[in-house]
């Protein structure tokens, strides 16, 4: 298994703290909420809210019970993973394009635990990874053209659709200095449904997992 596949193994045991029996849970999207997944079943749930068809099915497979978010109220912890994490719990995500679905559920939910590997950690979000957009279909030139007019480069994903039916745009080269400003203007765009910025509603307790364990930092 590879370091980074550990990491993530660690990351998604540590997590399993922050759940208690009876709960419902915001389960998220990817690779180390997999991890996760595959060790709900030694927990006792009253149900999960998936963050995506992708999470839903795997939770279904296992037997747990999938809820509709409009009929579990506020959930108290949402548990997700992400592409890049800055030191104030900023993030960016979407890389598996479910960042709609998991902006919704993590705003529904008291509590966002963010696991990830040490790679994910940066300085300045957006200098390694594009900030995913995504976008209702007959918007997409448009978008594009006042994303190149910021100075981005938007990159169509192409032949991916999202649980929604839109698109995604791949925004290399913005300036995410300012992650709460631009999370707000890439939003005022007519035609954007949603951006991989989670700034406004960032982390509470990051668990990065490294070569020496899991850290814990708190908001
Ligand atoms: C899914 O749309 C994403 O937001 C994921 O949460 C993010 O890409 C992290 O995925 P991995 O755990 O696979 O790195």
């Amino acid at each position: 298994m590879s370091d980074q596949q550990t990491q993530k193994k660690s990351a998604a045991k540590a997590a399993l703290q922050y759940i208690e029996d009876g709960m419902i849970l915001g389960v998220g999207t990817g690779s180390t909420v997999n991890c996760l997944i595959e060790l709900l079943p030694t927990v006792k749930l009253a149900g999960a809210v998936a963050s995506s068809q992708v999470t839903e099915d795997r939770l279904k497979a296992l037997g747990i019970d999938v809820v509709d978010l409009n009929f579990a109220g506020t959930l108290d912890v949402y548990i997700d993973g992400a592409d890049e994490v800055n030191e104030h719990l900023q993030l960016i995500k979407g890389g598996g394009g479910a960042l709609t679905r998991e902006k919704i559920v993590a705003a529904a939910s008291k509590k966002f635990i963010c696991m990830v590997d040490n790679s994910k950690r940066v300085d300045i979000l957006g200098r390694n990874f594009p900030v995913p957009i995504e976008v209702l279909p007959q918007a997409r030139s448009y978008v594009a053209r006042q994303l190149a007019e910021m100075g981005a480069e938007p990159v169509y994903r192409e032949g991916f659709v999202t649980d929604y039916g839109n698109v995604i745009l791949d925004v290399y080269d913005l300036d995410v200095s300012n992650p709460i400003a631009l999370e707000k203007e890439l939003n005022n765009i007519v035609g954007v449904v949603c951006n991989g910025i989670f700034a406004a509603n960032q982390a509470d307790v990051l668990l990065k997992a490294g070569d020496n364990g899991v850290e814990t930092i708190m908001r």
